[in-house]
This record gives C-alpha cells, structure tokens and sequence, in this order.
C-alpha cells in the first residue's frame, strides 16, 4: 500500500546556522540529574556521524522524488542535518572540556564502526529505510522534550537551545525520509519494518554503554540510589522510555504515517521558547 501524506501546510525546512555557544554548561544540564543528561550526551556522540549518514541515504535516492514538494523537503532535510552535525560536534567538544575526553573518543569512534558497517552491510534501500526508523525514533523523542514544559525550564538554557532547537526541525522533517523510502519501495511494508528493531536494540545498546561509561567517570556507576532515581525517572509514566514505547509500536501499523500524529500547530510556541532561550543566553 502506497501512501503520501503531505507535511501540514504550516511546516517549512529551513536549514538555520545557530552557532550556540556553550560556555559554562552545568554537568548535569539536563533535568539537574546525571543518568538522563548522560544518556542525551551519549546521543550526542552519535549525532555528527549518524546525521551525514542520514543525508547520505536521503541524498542517494533524491533523483526518485518525482513531487517537487519533496524534493525542496528533501534540501531543507539536507541542510537541517547538516547544521545539527555542526552544532552536536561543538557540544561534544564541550563534553571533551568537561572531562569526558576519554569517553567522547571512544564514544564517537564506536559510533563511526556502526555506522560504517552499516554502509557496508546495507542496500542502499536498507540504508534509507534505517534512516526513516531512526528518524521515527528522533521525532518521538522530540515530542517529549517539547511537550514537558517543566524539564525544559529545569535544563541549562545553553543546553536547553541545542535540544529545544533540534527537536523542533526534528518534528519539521519527520517525514521526510520516509516519504521518499514509500516512493523508492512503493510503499513496501517488509522494506520499512523489519530494520526498526534491529536499528532500535543497536541504538539502545550503544547508549546504555556510553550513558554507563559517563556515569563511571563521575564514579556515579556505584551509587545504586543515583542510579535508580534516574532510571525511574526515564521509566516512570510520562517519562522518556515509558513515553516512547507506544509512539515505537505504532511504526509498525500498516498505513502509518508520521504526520498522523500532527503537533504542527505548537511549532510557533516552541520556536517562541527558544526565542526566549537565546536571548537568556545573550544576556547572561
Ligand atoms: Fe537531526
Ligand atoms: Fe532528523
């Protein structure tokens, strides 16, 4: 079955060069709790890479796209990925500064394997139907962060403009990738299922291990009680896991869409919070 669903005539993909700085962000920016902002920073390590994997997958099958509204959703998915990679190599050279010089080495090094195998082993097809998974998984997580109101206002505001700025495009170009896999594949089913849970269990193993491997570092690894306040904030309802599950599952229902799930109307609030969020920034 072949569906194309258009993106909410609201949404526009315009690539923006933010040039955040990130000078004095606290260690536990995220949430004032160390297991979440360590597994946001075990994310990071994978973005620079796992993003120009992104674009390189989109990029090999942008001839197929025969609707000129794709094709311009395509450059803006492009240039957005692009600028998300500049911005998360800059955070993670921040993440270097703070101490963690050994585990963002390592880190992005067994990001690069991954991703290298990857290329290796995958179709082209296969590739890009990664992609949208993962583009699925990065939306769902957006959602999250942009609908907890609360935390956000708890996160470190230099930090907080990077997240809050990446999840908004995220929801922007949610579908972009796979729209253009339904038009490579015909809308195949098997083609856009079957990598989902492996690419899921890789991403979910590398961030338990670098999320670990930070919290050694701060010798918060023995310290069950930090753990667990942590891990029961990730589990807990309304929490990051928890939430995330059923938006996962719903990637497998025939006839998905991402834009079924339309929270478009709140992108003008969330670009006026990080309006806000810059300008703390400026003056402090
Ligand atoms: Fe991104
Ligand atoms: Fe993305």
């Amino acid at each position: 079955m072949r569906r194309h669903h258009k993106a909410p005539g609201t949404i526009s993909i315009v690539p923006r060069r933010m040039k955040l700085p990130f000078r004095s962000v606290s260690r536990y920016w995220f949430n004032r709790e160390p297991v979440q902002t360590h597994l946001l920073n075990a994310l990071s390590l994978t973005f620079p890479d796992g993003e120009r994997f992104f674009v390189d997958s989109v990029r090999a099958f942008r001839h197929a796209a025969t609707d000129p509204e794709l094709q311009r959703a395509i450059s803006g998915f492009i240039g957005q990925e692009a600028m998300h990679s500049l911005e998360h190599a800059e955070f993670n050279r921040m993440l270097e500064a703070q101490g963690y010089r050994q585990q963002v080495a390592d880190g992005q090094a067994l990001a690069r394997r991954f991703i290298a195998g990857g290329r290796k082993h995958l179709s082209p097809v296969e590739q890009l139907a990664v992609t949208a998974a993962l583009e699925h998984i990065t939306a769902i997580m957006a959602q999250w962060l942009l609908h907890n109101e609360t935390i956000l206002a708890q996160t470190d505001p230099q930090a907080r403009a990077l997240w809050l700025w990446h999840a908004i495009e995220e929801t922007e170009h949610k579908a972009v990738a796979f729209d253009l896999l339904q038009e490579v594949t015909g809308g195949d089913y098997l083609t856009r299922v079957r990598v989902m849970a492996p690419a899921t269990w890789l991403l979910l193993v590398y961030t338990s291990i670098y999320t670990l491997a930070f919290l050694r570092q701060d010798r918060l690894h023995q310290r069950p009680l930090t753990l667990a306040r942590g891990l029961w904030q990730l589990a807990r309802p309304g929490g990051l896991l928890s939430s995330m599950v059923p938006a996962w599952c719903r990637y497998f229902k025939p006839g998905f869409h991402p834009w079924e799930d339309d929270d478009s109307e709140r992108i003008d609030h969330w670009y006026a919070t990080l309006e806000q969020t810059l300008a703390l920034n400026q003056a402090a």
